[in-house]
């Protein structure tokens, strides 16, 4: 008997020449379109499907589960993260869930880095001022920015990208890190080297000169970065969001720039995504917002799109998946 295979989108090149020759047994459906396959041709195509491999665009909820019936195996998700499931609901119809960790650590931490030399350096307000004509003349006291060396830097999560970023960040000069999350990982700090302390969240806000956030979106850790959170951070603080918009209280983080509470702030994620061009968070010259691109490399995205390939086929087969999302 032949399976189905949905998947809600193109896949970089490598990934969709392997679609494109096909699986034995298997009746490949694709949304081709370079936009999220919208909600009704979604529960639509999902009908009978045994594997989907989907993106963290595509909503994956009892409904959706619903439409596709009962012979569904596995979904798997081209993503590290996986907030956009509801884990519960799958679960309880002994669903695989499969991820795409460990291939997007490297690339992610870049990102984070970038973002933080760009916000701690200006460099939106820089590139501007280049653009519209208002470079002076080199001037002592115009456009400086903060630098890394001898500072202390905050890490939210240290998993593996917040391990990734702060053995960057070290090379930087950073003198110490401190770090929050479920518990101390003293592995993790070993790995890195240097000075660590892992402290809870208010000596976090307090004492760090850059904020990383690095953890995952859930129930507990969701607007964990409200504005009473930034009115506790240095008034120089460097913000960097490289994990998921929720994790951030927007309207808060709006209200503490609109106040001139934060130094500088740098995001990959919004609420929603993509980010209205009118929203004020675009207003600001000491915030800096890219399109969510943390993983956005050809060599990432190539592995990415391989494992989330691995992994359904493996959990239409009936087989463990190699990387499951609870691993
Ligand atoms: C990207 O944000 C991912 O979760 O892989
Ligand atoms: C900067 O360009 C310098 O020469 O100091």
């Amino acid at each position: 008997q032949r399976s189905k295979l949905l998947v809600t989108r193109t896949l970089p090149r490598l990934s969709q020449a392997r679609l494109d020759k096909g699986f034995d047994g298997v009746d490949i459906v694709q949304w081709k379109e370079d936009r999220a396959i919208p909600r009704q041709e979604f529960l639509k195509l999902a009908k009978g499907a045994d594997g989907i491999l989907c993106l963290l665009t595509d909503k994956i909820d009892a409904e959706l589960l619903d439409a596709a019936g009962p012979q569904l195996k596995v979904v798997s998700t081209m993503s590290v993260g996986y907030d956009h499931v509801t884990v519960s609901e799958l679960e309880a119809r002994k669903i695989a869930l499969g991820i795409t960790p460990g291939v997007l650590t490297e690339a992610t931490a870049d990102t984070t880095v970038l973002l933080v030399l760009s916000a701690a350096r200006r460099l939106r307000e820089g590139v501007d001022a280049v653009i519209q004509g208002k470079w002076g003349t080199w001037s002592p006291t115009w456009l400086l920015g903060s630098q890394l060396t001898d500072k202390t830097v905050g890490i939210v999560g240290l998993g593996r990208i917040g391990v990734a970023v702060a053995k960057r960040l070290k090379a930087f000069g950073v003198q110490k890190f401190v770090y929050h999350g479920t518990r101390p990982k003293k592995d993790a700090e070993k790995e890195v080297g240097g000075e660590f302390e892992f402290v809870d969240m208010d000596r976090l806000l307090k004492e760090s000169d850059v904020i990383c956030v690095c953890c995952a979106l859930t129930d507990k850790t969701k607007n964990m970065f409200n504005y009473e959170a930034f009115s506790k951070m240095k008034d120089t603080v460097v913000f960097v969001n490289t994990a998921r918009g929720g994790l951030v209280e927007q309207d808060g983080l709006i209200r503490a720039l609109r106040e001139g509470k934060l130094g500088s702030v740098g995001l990959d994620v919004t609420v929603p995504e993509p980010l209205p061009t009118d929203s004020e968070l675009l207003s600001f010259p000491n915030c800096i917002v890219l399109p969510h691109i943390g993983s956005g490399t050809l060599e990432t995205r190539t592995a990415m799109s391989e494992i989330a390939i691995e992994n359904v086929l493996s959990g239409i087969k009936g087989e463990r998946l190699p990387h499951p999302h609870d691993e």
